[in-house]
């Protein structure tokens, strides 16, 4: 199964190379290597029919009980809100630029190694929605359903998608990880994408 288990052997790779410099500015991180395209596996349903009637019969409580705990999106911080600003005075910009290298010249190797996980994890985003919507009875249908059990879904989405954008300009502008090798990481995994239904069905409840 090509799923997250692949994630920390790719992280015990990059601490491995990365111990390998003892100097905090190096750019030390590499790409994974190419996996083999996933075999192809027959559709597995994540449950009887009679559980999907019970889904669809519980849309309405989810809408009056679940989707009420999405904090509107006018109230929710955003990236920007932790980033040197670009609109600022262009030297103003670049002082906050310069004092974010500065502050993250110092930190060790393995900080790097563990925020460049998280923003992979965090850039699959595009493969969990995709999976999530494998799964009888929640699955977006049209792509901007109105069940419940969808809009739970995007606005998931949509709320995760915040963290990898944050992770990924803040590394950016550290100059501590090499991006373009994050960033091919990144194109391999969600290119090959996942199958982790059993995973979902654990997490999930189902
Ligand atoms: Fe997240």
């Amino acid at each position: 199964m090509q799923t997250h288990k692949s994630l920390p052997s790719h992280t015990t790779q990059w601490a491995t190379l990365m111990s390998r410099s003892h100097k905090p500015s190096k750019i030390s991180a590499v790409a994974a290597p190419v996996r083999p395209a996933l075999k192809h596996q027959n559709k597995i349903h994540s449950m009887p029919p009679e559980k999907i009637e019970i889904f669809k019969s519980l849309d309405g409580w989810a809408t009056d009980q679940i989707l009420p705990l999405l904090k509107p999106i006018d109230q929710c911080w955003q990236p920007a809100s932790f980033l040197p600003d670009p609109a600022l005075p262009f030297s103003e910009f670049t002082d906050q630029v310069c004092e974010l290298r500065e502050r993250t010249a110092s930190l060790p190797d393995e900080y790097f190694v563990v925020l460049v996980g998280d923003m992979i994890t965090e850039d699959a985003l595009p493969t969990y929605q995709t999976m999530i919507n494998t799964l009888d009875g929640v699955r977006d249908e049209t792509g901007a359903s109105q069940s419940a059990w969808a809009k739970w879904t995007r606005a998931w989405t949509a709320e995760e998608n915040r963290h990898g954008d944050l992770l990924r300009t803040y590394l950016y502008l550290s100059g501590r990880v090499d991006m373009l090798m994050v960033e091919r990481t990144v194109q391999h995994l969600i290119s090959s994408g996942m199958v982790s239904i059993n995973l979902f069905i654990l997490v999930l409840n189902f």
